[in-house]
């Protein structure tokens, strides 16, 4: 295609290669999208960067980090209507699919897979539980939430097939939930992480912080701020969770936020512990901030 020609809704955009321009593919079918991997199976590395679509700059840094680690990289977008709860906002979740198509493009994404319902038999019979990490923390507050997740992502890896496949830290119980998964499973995919990429006052990107008036984003600010204050306090001495608690939570008192939930627990098993200095410590918040449902999370180590 010249720079003249305009372009399809199957063809997107183009990248430079080494053999000259390749078309970036939107994909909105399973058919399609096993046509366009089937030479890359077996041959190329295949990355799958899954989301619900409106990317921010936090996507994106899963999509660089993909592209440096594989050949063909897959980019999803699907508001999965599995992960919302009855009185959550699936409808009015934020959907602009021509700017994820330019941002993938820019990126060098070589498919977006764009289903218009991933599940054309009706909502599946099937659900996978990842016992005991879905109950907790979100999972408390949004039942069946991560069951929706876990169903949803591990269909889109039978359908893709990927060797690799790249999750945020920002959900970090996702994807503590997806490596269980992938690890019990024995899915031949290597779960990637990305770092929570931050707004300069560190609150994590999210599609949900449009959902902010100018006064409530000020205060989103706090929820960061109140987990650097429970890691600062435990590199210096305090190694009580339930006391690296009351100091985070009186913090956000402060800045009128009161959290859903506000805990610490090993990072990877998500077991609720009382003492820091064993098992690998993270501490994990979701509040409301008007309309908008914030999560966020760091580590209680040293080093990380
Ligand atoms: P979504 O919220 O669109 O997020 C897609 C991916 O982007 C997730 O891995 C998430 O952790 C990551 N992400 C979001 N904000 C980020 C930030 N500020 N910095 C770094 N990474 C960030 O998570 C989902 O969609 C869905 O649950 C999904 C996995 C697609 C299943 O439906």
């Amino acid at each position: 295609m010249t720079s003249g020609e305009k372009s399809s809704p199957n063809d997107i955009g183009q990248k430079h290669s080494v053999s000259g321009y390749v078309t970036v593919n939107f994909v909105k079918t399973t058919t399609e999208l096993r046509r366009h991997l089937a030479e890359s199976h077996g041959r190329n590395r295949i990355a799958l960067v899954p989301t619900m679509g409106c990317l921010h700059e936090g996507h994106l840094s899963l999509i660089r980090k993909a592209r440096k680690l594989a050949d063909t990289v897959v980019v999803s977008i699907y508001v999965n209507p599995l992960q919302f709860g009855p009185d959550e906002d699936f409808a009015s979740y934020p959907r602009n699919p021509e700017n994820d198509a330019a941002a993938c493009k820019a990126e060098g994404v070589d498919i977006i897979f764009h289903p218009d319902n991933l599940y054309p038999n009706g909502h599946p019979k099937v659900r996978l539980t990842v016992q005991e990490m879905s109950d907790c923390l979100c999972g408390s507050h949004r039942p069946g939430h991560f069951d929706g997740v876990a169903t949803a992502v591990n269909i889109l890896f039978n359908i893709i097939r990927p060797d690799i496949a790249v999750f945020g830290e920002k959900d970090w119980q996702q994807l503590a939930i997806i490596k269980r998964m992938v690890a019990d499973l024995h899915l031949p995919i290597d779960i990637v992480s990305g770092k929570t990429v931050r707004e300069t006052d560190g609150l994590a990107m999210s599609s949900r912080n449009r959902y902010l008036n100018e006064h409530e984003r000020k205060l989103a600010g706090s929820i960061f701020s109140s987990l650097q204050l429970m890691a600062e306090n435990a590199k210096k001495s305090d190694k009580n969770c339930k006391s690296l608690c009351k100091i985070a939570k009186n913090y956000l008192k402060m800045n009128k936020i009161d959290p859903e939930y506000l805990e610490i627990r090993h990072a990877c098993t998500l077991e609720r512990l009382e003492r820091l200095g064993g098992p690998p410590a993270r501490a994990f918040i979701a509040a409301k901030v008007g309309n908008a449902r914030l999560i966020d999370n760091i580590s209680l180590e040293d080093n990380t």
